[in-house]
């Protein structure tokens, strides 16, 4: 794709804070729903536009442990929608080689959400070029809960040392265990918040903030997000200088 950055400077897993459904919709005097509605056209397309960007990893942040709070049709309406949705994209997943993860307490969705999603997981599980990881039921404190909790069980059964425990060991038991931490993390809609997102695994990750609201959100304004990072220098806590060592013929 000519709107893709060099290689070297495209962020391999992409976090998306997928924000803005209602604000649509109440913009043009729809039900909540129909926000919710064009919001997963979007995620569909911007499945696409990320692989053809030449991210390896891409993460959206579909449903949090909070949004059980929501009035119940609502809650209900983004079941239904996430049922509608899987079973559409089993084929077009198999097809394009995308590979399906999740990230979240899945075992409380409706047990047909849960089918068709351990159904899409297995069909997809020998794909590794691209994955599309769908945070659903997920808060970054219940996963830190639900990490320490197997931490302890794994102490108890003889599995880990107390005493050797590290970042290393203890972040094996997070639901992100054998994915790469995000290198970019974009919220849409204009919020400049994380909301309980990805908040150990984004610890060096660079964030960006678009007041596009999720509905309108198109390769275009992927792209621009990538370009961006392109121009950022993470540095992980070191100096400019310790990243980009002076030639040696400038120092002497
Ligand atoms: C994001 O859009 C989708 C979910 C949280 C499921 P919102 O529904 O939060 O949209 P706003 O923030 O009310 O506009
Ligand atoms: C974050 O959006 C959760 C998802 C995108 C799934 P919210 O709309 O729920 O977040 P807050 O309530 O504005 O912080
Ligand atoms: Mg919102």
């Amino acid at each position: 794709m000519s709107q893709a950055p060099a290689p070297t400077t495209v962020p391999q897993h992409v976090a998306i804070i997928m924000d803005g459904n209602g604000r649509w919709a109440k913009q043009r005097g729809l039900p909540r729903l129909e926000g919710h509605r064009r919001g997963v056209e979007t995620v569909r397309t911007t499945t696409f536009a990320a692989r053809d960007l030449g991210v390896k990893v891409l993460t959206l942040y579909a449903f949090s442990v909070e949004n059980w709070k929501r009035p119940q049709d609502e809650v209900g309406g983004l079941m239904s929608l996430l049922e509608f949705y899987l079973k559409k994209e089993l084929k077009t997943f198999i097809r394009d080689r995308v590979r399906l993860r999740t990230i979240g307490r899945t075992e409380e969705l409706p047990a047909s959400v849960q089918k068709l999603l351990r159904d899409t997981i297995e069909a997809t599980k020998e794909f590794h070029d691209y994955t599309l990881v769908l945070a659903l039921n997920y808060g970054s404190r219940t996963e830190v809960v639900d990490a320490a909790r197997a931490y302890a069980a794994a102490v108890a059964a003889g599995q880990e040392k107390l005493n050797d425990s590290s970042w290393d060991t203890f972040s094996r038991y997070l639901y992100t265990a054998d994915l790469p931490e995000p290198d970019l993390v974009i919220r849409t809609s204009g919020e400049s918040r994380v909301s309980n997102f990805l908040l150990l695994q984004a610890a060096y990750a660079e964030f960006f903030f678009t007041p596009v609201l999720w509905p309108d959100f198109t390769k275009a304004d992927l792209a621009a997000a990538i370009a961006d990072y392109a121009k950022r220098e993470r540095r992980f806590g070191l100096t400019s200088e310790q990243l980009k060592p002076a030639p040696a013929s400038a120092s002497q």
